[in-house]
């Protein structure tokens, strides 16, 4: 399988984040041979979105000659798109975001009623890839933290999405919590050899990669202690 790992981390393979993606990847290796490529979004010339309409009118040319044309090539060669980043202000990291907004060229102008809702017709074929969303947060549980990132991820792709948050997240980085993070990383792992096999996560395999590490006061008091 083509993957494509956009990583939407500023610190790169530093990312705490990218340790869950990596043990992913790790998994879904097991399973059959992957030819994966990681892109750090940070790295990449992506203008802002002027909001002009014109790639949905001239068949998908942006007026901005940078990186996106590369990546959304990339991006259609492939069979799976890995956005890995951590929750910044309950969404998505801004470079992320600007990158998101550049994928407008996939789509015309023209609008289709889907269920009860609008979407835009594409004007290129994406109906081959599947889409996969990693993401990290530093708060020690989930509630009310990923709702909007996950609610935005469904709706962009309302089809073969499979979505893993992760509190706690900056344990991944932290050596000390290895007793912790090693064993989170082999459920992980056992994830993505799952999804490889049958583009499915088993629900309560994912309930446990979502939950906290450790106690959530636990953890709140370790950060509280270091601050
Ligand atoms: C600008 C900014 C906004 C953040 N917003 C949130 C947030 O809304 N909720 C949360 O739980 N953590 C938030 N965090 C914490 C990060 O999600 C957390 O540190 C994460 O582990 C960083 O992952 P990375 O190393 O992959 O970049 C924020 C961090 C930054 C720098």
């Amino acid at each position: 399988m083509k993957i494509l790992v956009l990583n939407g981390s500023p610190k790169r393979e530093k990312s705490d984040t990218m340790h869950i993606t990596r043990a992913f990847l790790d998994g879904m290796k097991e399973a059959a041979p992957q030819e994966v490529h990681i892109v750090n979004i940070i790295d990449k010339q992506i203008e802002y979105c002027t909001g002009c309409f014109t790639c949905k009118r001239n068949g998908g040319e942006c007026i901005h000659n940078d990186d996106i044309r590369e990546l959304l090539g990339k991006l259609l060669a492939s069979d799976l798109l890995l956005f890995s980043y951590p929750l910044y202000c309950y969404g998505m990291p801004a470079p992320m975001k600007a990158f998101a907004d550049r994928t407008m060229p996939l789509s015309s102008m023209a609008m289709k009623k889907q269920d009860d809702r609008y979407v835009h017709v594409g004007q290129a074929d994406f109906s081959h890839l599947r889409y996969m969303m990693i993401c990290g947060c530093g708060f020690p549980n989930s509630n009310l933290n990923f709702e909007p990132a996950v609610m935005q991820f469904k709706l962009m792709f309302p089809n073969n999405h499979t979505i893993i948050t992760v509190p706690e997240n900056p344990m991944f980085n932290a050596p000390e919590a290895t007793a912790v993070t090693v064993p989170r990383l082999e459920l992980v792992k056992l994830a993505g050899k799952q999804y490889a096999e049958t583009g499915k996560i088993d629900d309560d395999l994912l309930a446990e990669i979502c939950s906290p590490m450790i106690p959530e006061d636990v953890y709140a008091t370790i950060c509280n202690e270091k601050k």
